[in-house]
């Protein structure tokens, strides 16, 4: 990963859910062209793209009765678009979708991962896609009116779904205390990652020489794959890592491991 996204470091103290957005502020061209930019660019895994609709579509994000995710105002949203035959789409479109995330986190646009609460139909009718791929979620964005609505104050379960499981219910493997800064670091910017219904089904080993992130429970499943999540807390890692100075290579691994970051 470049270094240039050291500077979503601080974007993922920032990040959190919004779902009602002011409706009477669309994004300014700078803004659509960055996040243009970043979409184009931001590669690291092939089989996910990311495609931005800068209007506003209601219309894609649709209210499950007895589910969650109600999102309204938006005046544009990102879909995440992945290849169905690739074994590791997922954890490929958690990763590159956080980093589109903490850039509009970073440009002080909010933002909220729904993979739930969508119309996969609607947001196929806007944007073409291909017979091998599949919807994997999408993002509304666009300036936040902050979570005060007795709404949002359901939605968030009155501040719990921000809460996060403590380091020690996380970590495996060598002493944490004991560990170099950066892995500390680390495995605190993956404990802020954001997972679907706050579920947080990962786990961190700590190695040697690097972090394993693998699937420590299973939680709430909704549909959505667990190894989408870890993908998210990969990116923190590299992300805090990188911001510590520490260079590293993700191997993939197979269920229940997610991907080994190994330091080069
Ligand atoms: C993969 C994924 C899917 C999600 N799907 C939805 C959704 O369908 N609707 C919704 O309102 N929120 C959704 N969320 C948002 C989570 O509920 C939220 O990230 C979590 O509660 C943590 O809160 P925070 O993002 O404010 O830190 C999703 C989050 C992730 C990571």
């Amino acid at each position: 990963m470049d270094t240039s996204f050291i500077r979503w470091y601080e974007a993922i103290a920032k990040r959190r859910s919004y779902r009602t957005y002011d409706k009477s502020k669309i994004l300014e061209p700078e803004k659509i062209e960055a996040l243009n930019n970043v979409c184009k660019e931001f590669k690291p895994f092939p089989g996910v793209r990311a495609t931005p609709v800068t209007e506003p579509r209601e219309d894609v994000f649709k209210f499950i009765a007895g589910s969650y995710g109600v999102i309204s105002g938006a005046p544009a949203f990102i879909a995440f678009i992945g290849d169905k035959n690739n074994p590791n789409v997922n954890e490929y479109a958690g990763y590159i979708g956080e980093g589109i995330i903490l850039e509009a986190t970073a440009l002080g646009l909010g933002s909220c991962w729904v993979a739930a609460a969508f119309s996969a139909g609607k947001t196929a009718d806007i944007i073409e896609m291909n017979d091998n791929e599949r919807l994997m979620a999408v993002t509304p964005l666009g300036y936040a009116v902050q979570n005060t609505s007795i709404k949002d104050k359901v939605m968030t379960g009155f501040g719990r779904t921000h809460k996060r499981l403590s380091v020690e219910k996380l970590v495996t493997g060598l002493s944490y205390e004991q560990s170099p800064e950066w892995i500390k670091d680390a495995i605190e910017a993956a404990r802020l990652a954001p997972s679907a219904v706050n579920r947080q089904p990962w786990g961190f080993n700590i190695e040697e020489d690097g972090i394993t992130v693998f699937v420590r429970s299973s939680g709430t499943d909704f549909n959505i794959s667990y190894r989408l999540d870890c993908g998210i807390a990969m990116l923190h890692i590299e992300v805090a890592a990188l911001n510590a100075g520490i260079r590293g290579k993700w191997e993939f691994l197979e269920s229940p491991g997610v991907a080994r970051f190994r330091v080069v």
